[in-house]
């Protein structure tokens, strides 16, 4: 099982099978997946050349700006590593924080729980598996696969983070085989291998938007992810490219060089370009977006 941190549960008293990853796979919302599962999800899922390209910045303004074309929005980060408890001004309860939980939270435009926005979160600040492990217990794909589904049918569209770059570890073959049985979700997937990011992308069958972190490198791994994304069979549905860097140097010709490359090779078009900004924020972020050509990407189109 694969648990929230327990919200309203200050950490010096958390009970192990309260901790973020503790695993009983009874409580697998198996029905949910089967009885969900049968109605295509529609939204994105918002992958990055790497860590901190701004996929979180970039997830908040398409929330915007797809709330500003009159729909109902709600953004999902499945795993976040990073947290810490936040005490409530009154002094009794809080909840955990992380930044990416708390940006989708409020980007989003239907009521939402924070477990709801993100159904893993994990303690440690590193690679998630590894938060996992240090937290004694496992990811479990089946609750993170449930609870997108459980959202799609309060909103039109849901945008959903990834964690890192697009072929991240979730789980480690050795914890499959520590797990009493694997859960149906993940059947497909041979127990000798990991399973993680890239294969939340394929088991949720969203189109893939990718962001690009302006700076030296990123035609590479944006090539790379592109071609991850294709192999994998989901279709990259566009890119968007963040200017992380206020002064890099020929931005303007690498963004031209990947245009035409993701166009060329994934029929990927380019959704917009986003400025530095400080701060910046979910609406200036919306700002640069081409709605327009989001929606069509994402076939949004009533
Ligand atoms: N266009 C921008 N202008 C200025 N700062 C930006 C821009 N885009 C992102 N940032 C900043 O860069 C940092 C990383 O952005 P963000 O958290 O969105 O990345 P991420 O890819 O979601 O990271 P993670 O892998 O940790 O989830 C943040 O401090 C954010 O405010
Ligand atoms: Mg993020």
């Amino acid at each position: 099982m694969t648990q929230m941190l327990g919200a309203g549960v200050p950490p010096t008293v958390l009970p192990v099978a309260e901790s973020a990853v503790a695993c009983e796979p009874e409580a697998q919302p198996q029905a949910a997946v089967e009885s969900d599962g049968s109605r295509p999800l529609r939204g994105c899922f918002v992958t990055g050349t790497d860590t901190e390209v701004g996929k979180t910045t970039i997830t908040t303004g398409l929330l915007h700006a797809l709330a500003q074309h009159g729909l109902r929005v709600a953004g999902y980060k499945p795993v976040a590593a990073g947290a810490v408890w936040q005490a409530a001004a009154s002094g009794t309860g809080g909840h955990w924080y992380n930044e990416d939980v708390e940006a989708l939270h409020a980007a989003s435009s239907i009521e939402l729980t924070r477990s709801e926005v993100c159904p893993c979160l994990l303690e440690e600040a590193c690679a998630p598996h590894l938060a996992a492990r240090l937290e004694g217990g496992r990811i479990e794909p089946a609750v993170l696969i449930a609870g997108a589904h459980q959202l799609m049918p309060r909103c039109d569209v849901l945008v959903v983070e990834g964690a890192g770059g697009f072929c991240v570890p979730l789980v480690e073959s050795e914890q499959f085989s520590e797990a009493p049985a694997m859960s149906e979700a993940i059947a497909a997937t041979p127990n000798d291998t990991d399973w993680g990011t890239d294969d939340l992308a394929v088991a949720l069958g969203l189109p893939v938007i990718l962001v690009v972190g302006l700076r030296l490198g990123c035609i590479n791994h944006a090539l790379l992810t592109a071609e991850a994304v294709a192999a994998r069979g989901l279709r990259l549905a566009g890119w968007i490219a963040n200017r992380i860097e206020p002064t890099m140097p020929h931005a303007q010709l690498n963004i031209d060089t990947l245009t035409r490359a993701l166009q060329q090779r994934h029929d990927a078009p380019l959704l917009g370009v986003v400025s530095y900004r400080a701060p910046v924020t979910a609406a200036r972020v919306a700002e640069e977006l081409d709605i327009d050509a989001v929606l069509e990407a994402l076939n949004l189109r009533a």
